[in-house]
């Protein structure tokens, strides 16, 4: 079970495997929220399709910037306990978190808070990458995974699958151990890494306000907040002679959109197609992106 919006990497990796995807929609109208009656409409409809076992969030969310509140992640904590589904908890953007009110929380830490039974059965694993946050180390291909409450004998074949895999070389390696063991107060880079690293998440922060605002000036163009990551998802109302054009050039109208907002323009965004969208709505991916070591906005 996969969020629509979803990060494309998850259809593609279900299509190779011949799996089957099933969506659940996250709500637009809620801010990109997570329903756990969305999920189980997904998860009733997918049973008539096949044997449903895992359900993916990804949080903060790609494309779509929201950030899930911590009853949120109990209520879905639950929800997989209740149905037997493993867990897979997309954390990457963990660091990239915005908005006011809002908070990362992890699946494993609201987990064992929950205690007995949750903490003891709900299988999951969690992601983190060197990629996001205010690293932005894309290029070095490192990150990591943590696993909870695993049947023994299928981490046994996981530890397998991974072996052959190799793994990312020594750069990406020590850049790993500097995420997860970073500069402590007192330590002679502390005041620097601390610096570097807010001046890059202020930047960020003031980035996806500033885009909220634009969008929201722009007629045709509606923008939720965005929490966190490091993406706006907008809607965009397309006219009547787009949606013909498009579909004369056979184009789906976001991708028309897209091409011509890049040909005159030179600004380029990814289509809302590219990511899942309810049906009969129209969106466009823009990225927040910083410089390592930019100043900080006023
Ligand atoms: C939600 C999400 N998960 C995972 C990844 C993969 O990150 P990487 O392969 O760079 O570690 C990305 C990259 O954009 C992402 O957005």
């Amino acid at each position: 079970m996969i969020p629509i919006p979803q990060y494309p990497l998850y259809s593609a990796a279900i299509a190779e495997l011949s799996a089957v995807q099933l969506n659940y929609y996250l709500d637009e109208e809620r801010c990109w929220a997570l329903d756990v009656a969305e999920l189980r409409r997904a998860l009733a409809e997918g049973r008539q399709r096949c044997c449903p076992r895992v359900l993916c969030v990804i949080n903060p969310g790609n494309p779509t910037g929201q950030v899930q509140s911590r009853q949120c992640i109990e209520d879905v904590i639950k929800f997989a306990f209740e149905e037997k589904l493993f867990l897979m908890a997309d954390e990457v953007y963990q660091d990239n978190v915005y908005a006011e009110g809002s908070a990362f929380h992890s699946f494993k830490k609201v987990l064992f808070e929950m205690g007995p039974p949750y903490s003891e059965v709900v299988e999951l694993a969690s992601f983190h990458s060197i990629s996001k946050g205010f690293m932005g180390e894309c290029g070095f291909r490192s990150g990591y995974m943590e696993v909870v409450n695993m049947d023994p004998e299928v981490q046994q074949q996981l530890a397998k699958l991974v072996s052959v895999r190799l793994c990312p070389p020594v750069p990406g390696q020590i850049v790993l151990d500097a995420v997860v063991d970073p500069p402590q107060p007192g330590d002679p880079s502390y005041e620097l890494f601390n610096t570097e690293k807010q001046a890059v998440l202020s930047a960020l922060a003031h980035k996806a306000r500033l885009t909220q605002e634009i969008f929201n000036k722009t007629p045709g163009i509606h923008c939720n907040p965005v929490q966190g990551a490091m993406y706006s998802f907008p809607r965009i109302e397309l006219p009547p002679r787009a949606l013909a054009a498009a579909e004369a050039q056979g184009q789906a109208p976001d991708m028309f959109f897209c091409m011509k907002l890049l040909e005159e323009t030179g600004i380029c965004v990814v289509p809302g197609s590219g990511f899942g969208q309810r049906e009969g709505t129209f969106h466009f991916r823009w990225s927040l992106r910083t410089k390592p070591h930019c100043p900080v906005p006023n």
